[in-house]
């Protein structure tokens, strides 16, 4: 299974951890920032894109990186963004492969903001969704999470970058306006 992370904040990085226990054998992140290709790294992502950095579009760059000799044609089987921009929502879906790919809207975008692609990507196979912490079922779902966690089969621990105290507040919206931050603890 190949997979692109679009945005390798707290969301993205869950995400790279979810395909690494989904048995993905390629995980491409994405980010403006480099710094967060370390980040990914730590998590299981296995090659890093930053679109500022490539010759051309980021789709013909993801589709390029995901053809093989049997597959010609290129493409994820499942992306995801976790920016909340739309135009990196069209990015991911139109890098998915015809015919199956899956293309997953995570990141909130702005108020009022609208998606648009050609229907040509979605009548030739591609399927666009979104989620809501994950669709998840609160009831069942959630205890088997914790569960995962105690076991350490997922890391959370590593994400809190940051304590602060309820005074420091303001930092952490610094911190995670800056890209510094993964996730900060205020604690009172
Ligand atoms: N659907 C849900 O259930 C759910 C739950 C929590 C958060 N969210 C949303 O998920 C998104 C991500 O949350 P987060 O906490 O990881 O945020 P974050 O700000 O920590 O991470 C976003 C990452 O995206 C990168 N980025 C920004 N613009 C980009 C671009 N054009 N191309 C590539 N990378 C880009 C940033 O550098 C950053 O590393 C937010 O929009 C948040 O509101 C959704």
């Amino acid at each position: 299974m190949k997979a692109v992370v679009f945005g390798l904040g707290g969301i993205g990085l869950n995400v790279i951890q979810g395909l690494k226990l989904a048995g993905a054998d390629m995980i491409i992140g994405v980010d403006l920032n480099n710094d967060k290709a370390e980040w990914g790294r730590r998590f299981g992502m296995t090659h890093f894109v930053n679109p500022r950095e490539i010759e051309g579009s980021i789709v013909a760059h993801i589709v390029n990186m995901t053809r093989t000799a049997f597959d010609q044609i290129g493409g994820a089987d499942y992306s995801f963004d976790c920016t909340g921009n739309v135009e990196v929502m069209r990015d991911a879906l139109e890098c998915t492969h015809r015919g199956w790919g899956v293309s997953v809207v995570i990141g909130v975008a702005p108020a009022g903001a609208e998606i648009r692609t050609r229907p040509f990507q979605l009548v030739t196979g591609r399927v666009w969704k979104g989620t809501a912490f994950g669709g998840a079922r609160g009831r069942t779902d959630v205890p088997r999470i914790v569960d995962w966690y105690m076991d350490g089969k997922i890391e959370i621990d590593p994400m809190i970058t940051h304590r602060l105290s309820l005074e420091d507040i303001n930092r952490g919206f610094e911190l995670m306006r800056s890209g510094e931050s993964i996730r900060s603890v205020v604690i009172y």
